[in-house]
């Protein structure tokens, strides 16, 4: 792992950094389709290192979805994949806690973007932007972040962009504390705070290019119906189309599709294994 090999040896190896991040935008920049599956991205093993590798990709979809150039995305990507280095200075049973953090563990948490900008300063032939992410991942627009409470324009457009990233990631991702919560309630959440902590036009340009429901998915809809998502409408990741299996008192039914962006009294209300 990465972050072990790096606290490990308290050294830092930018050529593995420079190759994962080449790796991760090989695979998106080339591809048409920007609508990513979310599912597809997750993985589940050691948490900040699948954690890292998230943001960084869901990063470098949003710089090619806002038309950064790939110099700059290359910068963002490496910021993005080392967001949480600082971590390495967290201990473990902080890092790992079942339940709630105190509030003198939680000061020591909110070192880690200081800490692991102390990381990477001494790096000339890093970008100051890919530097800057790791630090400021946790300024919130309005000032509620740390750790310099900076607000509005203080913070660059990429960190903002970022720290989506990461509060996406985080929040459907299953903790040792807590299982994931549900892509869309994830979703709700960012819009409802949007214009506060988060930049609106870059929560409005994530929603549209991630794709809230994937394949496969069961879900129920406000009238009661089950089914699955069978394909996604590029353009209206929240209405995607499906296949009906079972009515609203639970029978089988002879299956039918129903495309969600043709019916708009259709709502999804709940997930469901299926
Ligand atoms: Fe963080």
């Amino acid at each position: 792992m990465m972050l072990d090999k790096i606290k490990e040896t308290q050294q830092f190896d930018i050529t593995e950094v420079n190759h994962i991040v080449d790796q991760i935008m090989d695979e998106i920049l080339y591809k048409k389709e920007v609508l990513i599956h979310v599912a597809d991205i997750l993985s589940y093993d050691e948490y900040t290192y699948s954690h890292s590798v998230n943001v960084c990709t869901l990063a470098i979809i949003m710089c090619k979805v806002l038309g950064y150039s790939v110099p700059r995305i290359k910068e963002v990507a490496i910021g993005a994949l080392l967001h949480d280095l600082g971590k390495i200075f967290v201990p473990e049973e902080i890092l790992n806690k079942k339940g709630p953090l105190t509030s003198e563990e939680f000061q020591k948490m909110k070192l880690h973007p200081q800490d692991g900008y102390q990381v990477l300063r001494g790096y000339s032939e890093m970008s100051a932007i890919s530097k800057i992410i790791v630090l400021a991942h946790h300024e919130r627009l309005d000032g509620s972040g740390y750790p310099s409470q900076l607000s509005g324009d203080k913070i660059h457009e990429v960190v903002r962009l970022v720290s989506i990233c990461d509060v996406f990631d985080a929040m459907t991702s299953d903790r040792v504390y807590r299982k994931g919560i549900k892509t869309y309630e994830v979703i709700e959440y960012l819009i409802s705070m949007s214009g506060q902590a988060f930049d609106v036009d870059i929560v409005q340009e994530f929603i549209k290019h991630i794709a809230v429901y994937p394949v496969g998915r069961g879900i129920i809809l406000n009238t009661g119906e089950k089914g699955i998502v069978v394909k996604q409408n590029p353009h209206m990741p929240s209405r995607p189309v499906l296949r009906i299996f079972w009515n609203k008192k639970g029978e089988e039914i002879t299956p039918y599709e129903i495309d969600m962006t043709k019916e708009t009294t259709l709502f999804i209300v709940d997930e469901v294994d299926i």
